[in-house]
C-alpha cells in the first residue's frame, strides 16, 4: 500500500510524526512525506522535524508565503504532478491550514482516496482561514478521523455518511507524551532561567488578534501588566513579529520576547508554566493534556473538549486578562479525554489498513 503525507505548516508536523511511526511497523506500507513549503523558516519547519524524529520529506513544493488564493493554487498546481505520477491508496492530511484544503481538492478531482486527520472540528466562526478549511476538507474526504467525540457528531449534523467517520483520539497528544523526556531532559526553561510553575507562557498569531493594531496593543498592555507581577516569556510568530515592528512596543515592558522555539523546548516550556495565554489550536489541547491552566484569546473554539473536559478558558473580555492570569495556578488532578492516550497513531494507521471506504 502506498501512502502519501501532505503537511506543511507548523502545527501539522506533530500530527504526522506518530501516524508515520504506527504505519513503519505494517509490512508492505510505502511512506512519501510531501511537504508543501507553506513554513520555511528552520524555526518554523526543519527543527519541528528534527524534534519529532520525522524522515526528510520526501518532496518540498516549496510553495512559501503569498495571498491565500495564492498559497492554494500553488499548492495545487504543483502537488498534482505528484499524485499521478505516484498513484497513491490514500493521501493523508492533518489539521486545518491552507495545506490541507489544498491537497484534498487535488485528491478529489482525481479520484484518489483522501484521508483527514483531525477531521470534524468547527468554531462556527467563517471569518477564520482555518474553519473554511476544515469544512472543504471535511466535505471531501473518503475517511475522517476525529479527535474528540464532538468531531463525529458535527459531521453526522452536517450529513457526512456515518461509515466514512471513525473517533481516534488525538495524535498531538501521541507527539506529546513521546516527546515530554526528551522536552524535560533539554534543558530549555532552564536555561532561560525561569522556575517550574512561576511564568507564563505566551503564543500569538492569529489574524484576529495580531492584524488588528488596537487589539494588539490591548494585549501587549496586559502582558507588560502580568510581566510586572511574574515572568513572561513570549516566543514569537513571524506574522505577529512583522505586525508588531510597525508598532510602539514598550507597553511589552518585561516581557521576554523569543524566536519562535523548538517543539522541545516550547513542551518543557509549557509542561512547567503556571499559566498559557495563547490562541494557538494546538496549545489549547496540549495545555489540557499536561493539567496547565489555559487562557486562549478567542471568541469561540473547534476544540470545546478543552474547555469542558480540560483546562482551558476563553477570554471573550481582554480587560480581565490580567487578573485572570495572575489569580489563576493548577488544581491538582489531571484527567485526560477519551482518546487521549499516546495510541491514537496506531489507530489512524489500523483504519488506513482496513480501509474499506469507497
Ligand atoms: C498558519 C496556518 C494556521 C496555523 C499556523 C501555525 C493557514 C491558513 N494558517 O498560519 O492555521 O495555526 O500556520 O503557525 O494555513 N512566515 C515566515 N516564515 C515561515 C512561515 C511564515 O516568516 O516559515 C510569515 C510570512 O510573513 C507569512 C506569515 O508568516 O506571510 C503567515 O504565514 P502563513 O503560512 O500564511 O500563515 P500562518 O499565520 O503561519
Amino acid at each position: 500500500m502506498k501512502i502519501v503525507h501532505v503537511v506543511g505548516a507548523r502545527p501539522n508536523f506533530m500530527k504526522l510524526a506518530p501516524v508515520a511511526r504506527a504505519l513503519s511497523k505494517h509490512a508492505g506500507v510505502t511512506q512519501l512525506i510531501v511537504h508543501t513549503g507553506q513554513h520555511y523558516d528552520e524555526a518554523m519547519s526543519e527543527s519541528f522535524f528534527r524534534d519529532l524524529e520525522i524522515a526528510k520529506p520526501d518532496l518540498n513544493l516549496e510553495v512559501g508565503s503569498a495571498s491565500h488564493a495564492v498559497q492554494t493554487a500553488r499548492i495545487m498546481e504543483r502537488f498534482e504532478p505528484v499524485v499521478l505520477q505516484e498513484k497513491p491508496d490514500w493521501v493523508v492530511v492533518y489539521g486545518d491550514v491552507n495545506s490541507t484544503a489544498a491537497a484534498a481538492l487535488v485528491c478529489s478531482k482525481l479520484g484518489v482516496r483522501l484521508c483527514h486527520v483531525e477531521a470534524g472540528l468547527r468554531s462556527g466562526d467563517r471569518s477564520m482561514p482555518e474553519e473554511i478549511n476544515r469544512l472543504v476538507t471535511d466535505r471531501l474526504a473518503d475517511l475522517l478521523l476525529t479527535p474528540s467525540p464532538d468531531g463525529g457528531e458535527n459531521l453526522l449534523r452536517e450529513g457526512v455518511e456515518p461509515s466514512r467517520i471513525q473517533f481516534v483520539g488525538n495524535v498531538m497528544v501521541d507527539s506529546l507524551l513521546h516527546g515530554l523526556p526528551a522536552a524535560r531532559a533539554s534543558g530549555f526553561r532552564e536555561r532561560l532561567g525561569v522556575m517550574e510553575e512561576s511564568y507564563a507562557l505566551v503564543t500569538l498569531h492569529r489574524p484576529s488578534n495580531v492584524d488588528i493594531p488596537e487589539r494588539l496593543n490591548r494585549i501587549c498592555q496586559s502582558l507588560g501588566e502580568i510581566a510586572e507581577h511574574m515572568p513572561v516569556i513570549f516566543p514569537m510568530h513571524p506574522r505577529t513579529r512583522s505586525r508588531l515592528t510597525n508598532m510602539d512596543r514598550s507597553s511589552l515592558g518585561k516581557v521576554t520576547v523569543l524566536e519562535p522555539t523548538p517543539y522541545h523546548g516550547t513542551l518543557d516550556l509549557t509542561a512547567s508554566a503556571r499559566v498559557v495565554i495563547t490562541d494557538s489550536g494546538g496549545l489549547q489541547e496540549e495545555t489540557t493534556a499536561l493539567g496547565v491552566p489555559c487562557f486562549t484569546l478567542r471568541d469561540n473554539t473547534e476544540r470545546p473538549i478543552t474547555v469542558t473536559e480540560g483546562t482551558n478558558q476563553l477570554v471573550l473580555d481582554l480587560s480581565k486578562l490580567t487578573e485572570l492570569a495572575l489569580t489563576s495556578g493548577r488544581t491538582g488532578a489531571l484527567s485526560r479525554p477519551k482518546g487521549w492516550d499516546g495510541r491514537a497513531g496506531e489507530r489512524v494507521a489500523a483504519a488506513l489498513m482496513n480501509g474499506t471506504v469507497q
